[in-house]
């Protein structure tokens, strides 16, 4: 199960002022299970750990095809419909043969991508839940090209779509071409997606435990409906959260001490900015990766504005570890490290920082997930998207639309002058 340690904020939260918020918090939690509170309507995200296991053997059969093919899978899709997937890959199989186009607008590293893989056998997977967002749907125009000219026979069968099961213009186009497709529940939003077809489906192909993965989920969210207040961390997350941005503290960094988990914090700052960020209020998300940051932006956190909280996100047991060698001198004055493990090295830089940075009027607080594995990752993918819909809760706002997005891309049709664009709605997509 996640953890979460608060022990280092009592100088930053009076405990009275915990509790109280505490139980507010506490309050939104039931709205939030009762599906009582604002956008009840897009909660299938909660459905997901269970609803999402009728996939596997669909998604693992896909995942099959492809890996027995030797072929990379070249995953379409911006902001939710990639994020989730590409942060359970790099923390998970890193080398894997799956790929993500379709969230920007560089011809180059699209050229690239395709001739990085000219030679080589392909899949794509285009995910888009509107079937209508620009860059995947630029990017799906020129890739799809592509495949039909060096698969004229059987470009389809190298097609998969996730996108909306009834409406939308990727739905039709599945149907009009005969494309094999995955749903994306329309009570999901994108950045709560990752337990559907849109990030199992890639995340399978690149070989993890797709089932473990929506276990781990389950068991977490099994505990946090199962417990209150200080016994649960995401209630506990969401008070610290609110009730820090309240008195000033208005950025979050999320730092994680493991490389592997950089993309979770991109999927983490997608998932926290876009729900909580409206009304001109919201805490802004940053991520950082440490030690590597220490040396580039240590010094603003250590004494910059006092506008900073910072979120640890650590892992208990993070795997194969390496003794530090004895090279037989002192030169670099690091000898005295000889026979530590890189872990215990790791772990205390964790109980430095937390020192040195609440010393420096930073407020600093610590995620645990115990191992580097699909069930703790699926885990920490929901204890995070309840977190952040309890905030958002708490903050006033709906943490479940988008409208801000929605105006961006309503801006860029109107520039590039796309027939029949209307203005934003707010409505979630
Ligand atoms: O979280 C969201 O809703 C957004 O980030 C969307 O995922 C993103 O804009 C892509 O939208 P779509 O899946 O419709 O292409």
């Amino acid at each position: 199960m996640i953890t979460y340690d608060v022990s280092r904020l009592t100088g930053f939260l009076p405990s009275e002022d915990l509790a109280a918020t505490l139980a507010q918090v506490g309050r939104q939690a039931r709205n939030l299970q009762d599906r009582s509170g604002p956008g009840s309507e897009m909660l299938g995200w909660l459905d997901l750990p269970e609803k999402s296991q009728a996939l596997i053997p669909s998604v693992d059969l896909i995942a099959d095809e492809i890996r027995q093919d030797g072929a990379t899978l070249i995953c379409i899709g911006i902001g939710g419909s990639y994020l989730g997937a590409n942060a359970a890959i790099t923390a998970l199989a890193p080398g894997a043969k799956v790929v993500f186009a379709g969230h920007h607008l560089s011809a180059s590293h699209l050229q690239s991508l395709m001739d990085r893989l000219a030679d080589r056998p392909v899949y794509l997977n285009v995910i888009s839940k509107s079937g209508t967002t620009t860059e995947p749907g630029v990017a799906f125009r020129v890739l799809q090209k592509w495949l039909k000219n060096r698969y004229p026979e059987s470009w389809q069968r190298r097609i998969i779509v996730t996108t909306d099961p009834a409406h939308g213009a990727l739905h039709q186009l599945a149907e009009a071409e005969q494309l094999r497709s995955f749903p994306i529940p329309p009570d999901v939003g994108g950045r709560f997606s990752v337990l559907s077809a849109v990030g199992l489906l890639p995340i399978a192909t690149a070989g993890i435990d797709i089932s473990s993965l929506l276990q781990g989920a389950r068991d977490q969210l099994d505990a946090l409906t199962a417990t209150e207040g200080e016994d649960n961390p995401a209630q506990l997350l969401a008070t610290v959260r609110s009730n820090l941005y309240e008195r000033g503290y208005q950025i979050e960094v999320l730092a994680s001490f493991h490389p592997e988990l950089q993309q979770v914090a991109e999927w983490w700052k997608q998932l926290a900015g876009e729900s909580e960020g409206k009304d001109h209020r919201g805490i802004f998300p940053a991520a950082c990766a440490y030690t590597t940051d220490l040396h580039s932006l240590g010094q603003w956190l250590q004494e910059g504005e006092r506008t900073v909280m910072e979120t640890f996100l650590w892992i208990d047991d993070p795997g194969p570890d390496l003794i530090i060698p004895d090279t037989g001198h002192d030169i670099d004055g690091l000898a005295y490290l000889a026979g530590t493990s890189l872990a215990t090295l790791n772990h205390t830089a964790l109980a430095a920082v937390t020192a040195a940075h609440t010393q420096g009027g930073v407020p600093c607080s610590t995620v645990t997930m115990p191992r580097l594995d699909a069930a703790s990752l699926g885990a920490l993918f929901i204890f995070f998207e309840v977190t952040v819909a309890l905030t958002g809760y708490q903050l006033g706002i709906n943490p479940f639309n988008q409208p801000g997005v929605e105006a961006y891309k309503q801006e860029l049709f109107r520039r590039l002058a796309k027939p029949g664009y209307s203005p934003p709605d707010s409505s979630g997509s």
